[in-house]
């Protein structure tokens, strides 16, 4: 009997499109069908589905499906949308993309260190002032989840000469690159001696709201926050609060709540704040290609899995 075909499921036609390019040339060996094509016994049969944001109708209408590949390294959504009994989520993660978040925590941590916000400011003023230099050794950078990007980040920070720390939620040893923190003393501890704080925490019913005023309170006086994990992490109300008050100097912001950002969100124009249009970290698809195919082929050869998604965990 042939394998039953791989079903590419995203909302963006122009997503279905790419991925099924470079899946397919990844994957020469596999039917990759996008969801719209598929025949009616072809859908009865898929076993793996591969997912870009997916409508969950559409999830749920592959009854023999055993599991689903997701495109994107968070999986929130996704988690959300299908609920606790859906099938095992295998999520992206690509040491490509990892490599690609460190340079970007390294761009902007090098922002906020060289004061590129404050001369900017100083430009549009005519003011000639030289600010204090800041040698890296000087400064710590609390980094909030070590998993894949986290640990990946600390690395090229600590390289460029930065003391570093960074925040889990399971206790772990310290390991070449930076002192580790877990729970709530932990967070306190790692606060109170970051310069620069870098979430990159997946977006988990324990994490919403996590960065609020009590959390602001407790950073450093002066210190900056850069935000590349997911924008609900952060309570935008409480941010803006704090950098009014000067208690924060200046926050990078990537990602939102609602993307766009809307046009009424004062983050806007803040002049303590710097948005990016969800940039720090974009999908290599040649890369993700390939570390899907090799999980397909692994799935194929043995029937195992790769570590799978915790749904109670929500990451
Ligand atoms: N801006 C972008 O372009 C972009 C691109 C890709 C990904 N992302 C975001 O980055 C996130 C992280 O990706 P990843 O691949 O590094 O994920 P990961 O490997 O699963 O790592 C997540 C880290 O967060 C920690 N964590 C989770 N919940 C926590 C909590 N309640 N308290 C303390 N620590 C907690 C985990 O702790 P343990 O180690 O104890 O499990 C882990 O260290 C993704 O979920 C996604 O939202 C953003």
């Amino acid at each position: 009997m042939p394998q039953a075909p791989i079903a590419l499921i995203a909302r963006n036609p122009n997503a279905v499109l790419n991925w099924q390019t470079k899946l397919s040339a990844a994957m020469p060996n596999e039917t990759i069908i996008a969801f719209a094509a598929l025949s009616q016994a072809q859908k009865a049969a898929v076993e793996i589905a591969i997912v870009a944001d997916p409508d969950p109708a559409e999830v749920a209408a592959l009854p023999n499906l055993q599991w689903i590949h997701s495109l994107w390294a968070g999986v929130e959504r996704l988690v959300a949308e299908l609920g606790a009994a859906a099938k095992p989520i295998v999520r992206l993660v690509d040491p490509e993309l990892a490599r690609t978040m460190a340079e970007a925590v390294l761009a902007w941590t090098y922002y906020l260190q060289r004061d590129m916000p404050a001369y900017r400011a100083q430009q549009t003023t005519l003011e000639w002032r030289q600010r204090t230099y800041r040698p890296p050794s000087t400064m710590t950078i609390g980094i909030l989840g070590y998993g894949a990007l986290g640990s990946r980040a600390a690395e090229r920070l600590n390289q460029a000469g930065f003391t570093v720390c960074g925040w889990s939620r399971s206790p772990k040893a310290a390991d070449a690159h930076a002192q580790l923190y877990s729970g709530d003393d932990g967070l306190t501890a790692m606060l109170a001696q970051s310069d620069i704080v870098v979430c990159l925490l997946p977006l988990t019913v324990e994490t919403r709201g996590l960065i609020n005023s009590t959390f602001l309170a407790e950073m450093k006086r002066g210190a900056s926050l850069i935000n590349f994990g997911r924008g609900a992490v952060i309570v935008p109300e409480a941010l803006i609060a704090a950098l009014e008050a000067g208690r924060l100097s200046h926050a990078v912001l990537d990602v939102f709540a609602t993307e766009p950002l809307e046009t009424a969100s004062p983050f806007w124009t803040h002049p303590s704040v710097t948005v990016l249009p969800h940039i720090s970290a974009p999908t290599n698809f040649d890369t993700a290609s390939v570390i899907v195919a090799g999980n397909i082929k692994a799935y194929r050869d043995t029937g195992a899995l790769p570590k799978t998604v915790d749904v109670v965990k929500g990451y």
